[in-house]
């Protein structure tokens, strides 16, 4: 892996990703990153790193949906792997707007991998990141497992189970070296307030209502982070070709006991805004999103029995850290919130924190 393609690198998990191979492993290559900054990228969430590497970390501003541009990047920087996370992620925003999506996530990932089969001799290796909402919703019981059909409920779950189809049928058909991850929910560091944790963190320091949808009964397996990073990298070093592995946090948490939990940690920590006595007076239940998953949860024993790994943070541990990397990091909140963080590309985006 001497010239590491990287696609969404701004985003929320490509970023922890990066900032993982750069300072926790022996990664020496040289590594691009390929980022069209839509709303949920950020420059920002990589400068500190930029100014470390500048010998070793490359930032391209590029559509991976654009043929011309990505078989440029394939030539110019020698790309010999493949990490991809470049996606439209957000499902609430797929239920509105699914264009962009269906571009994005299913044309975007055929053109990166129609770049790579040109290329298929010097390809080590293709690594798509995908999600267990592919799968689509389980009952009270049971867990999803690599075999379990896919199944998916929304317009992102259904793009995503398009392209893991893509990636699958490149190898069989073309004989390109892939693997692809299926992982649950993820939080932590760098993540777009629009997602659940960071949103109610942010709305429960100011005071504003804390959104649930329907009766908050969903439950979700939740991952943190670099638990995340470090299970993509175990398996881009030693997972076998061809292979999928699901990646989850043993982490069940129905949403309302999620909200809850954060209003507790932050009352912990600081006193609850004037005129109320608990954060937990700012739970508002809300109209459900059209359908709703009701619970996911992963069966990861795969990549646990082949390549050693577990994720190592607690909800409880993972989430005090969470909360605290956002108090600690103010300016990157309002940066986001006034349109600043688009800056750089001329953007002029109105952001507004859902809830306001
Ligand atoms: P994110 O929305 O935070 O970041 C996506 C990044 O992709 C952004 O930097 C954005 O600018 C970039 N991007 C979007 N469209 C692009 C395009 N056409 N060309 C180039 N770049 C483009 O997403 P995330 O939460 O970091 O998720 C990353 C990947 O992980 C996605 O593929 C997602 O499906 C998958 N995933 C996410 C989770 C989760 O909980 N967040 C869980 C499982 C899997
Ligand atoms: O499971 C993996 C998926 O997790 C990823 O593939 C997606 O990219 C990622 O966005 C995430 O999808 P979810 O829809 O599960 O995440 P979200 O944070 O949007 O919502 C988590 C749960 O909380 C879900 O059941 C919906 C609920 N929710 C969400 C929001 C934003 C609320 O009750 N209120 C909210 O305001």
């Amino acid at each position: 892996m001497k010239n590491l393609l990287v696609t969404g690198g701004c985003g929320f998990i490509g970023s922890n990703f990066i900032r993982h191979l750069f300072y926790e492993t022996g990664f020496s290559g040289r590594l691009i990153n390929v980022d069209k900054l839509t709303y949920a990228g950020n420059l920002e969430n990589l400068s500190a790193l930029a100014a470390a590497y500048p010998d070793r970390y490359v930032f391209v501003p590029a559509d991976i949906c654009d043929a011309d541009a990505m078989a440029e990047v394939f030539d110019t920087y020698a790309v010999d792997t493949v990490c991809h996370f470049a996606a439209e992620s957000h499902v609430d925003r797929s239920i509105v707007e699914p264009d962009a999506f269906i571009r994005t996530n299913i044309i975007g990932t055929h053109r990166l991998l129609e770049c790579a089969r040109a290329r298929i001799d010097r390809i080590e290796l293709f690594h798509h990141v995908s999600t267990d909402e592919v799968y689509g919703s389980l009952g009270a019981e049971g867990y999803f497992s690599e075999t379990t059909a896919f199944d998916p409920s929304s317009p992102y779950a259904a793009s995503k189970a398009a392209s893991d189809h893509l990636v699958s049928a490149c190898h069989r058909t073309y004989g390109l070296p892939i693997t692809i991850s299926n992982c649950s929910n993820n939080y932590g560091a760098y993540q777009f307030p629009e997602k659940l944790i960071p949103l109610v963190i942010l709305n429960a320091l100011a005071g504003k209502p804390l959104p649930v949808y329907g009766e908050g009964k969903n439950v979700r397996d939740w991952l943190y982070v670099t638990d995340h990073c470090r299970a993509i990298w175990q398996i881009m070093t030693s997972g076998k070709r061809g292979r999928t592995y699901n990646i989850g946090g043993h982490a069940e948490k129905t949403n309302i006991d999620v909200v809850t939990l954060i209003c507790d940690l932050l009352d912990a920590m600081l006193p609850p805004p004037e005129g109320i006595n608990s954060r937990r007076e700012l739970i508002t239940f809300v109209t459900d999103r059209p359908g709703h998953d009701l619970r996911y949860a992963i069966d990861f024993s795969r990549i646990t029995k082949e390549l050693c790994w577990e994720p190592t943070e607690s909800f409880e541990t993972g989430l005090k850290k969470t909360i605290e990397w956002y108090l600690d990091n103010t300016g990157w909140v309002e940066r986001i919130r006034s349109g600043e963080y688009l800056k750089w590309i001329g953007q002029n985006y109105d952001y507004r924190l859902a809830g306001n």
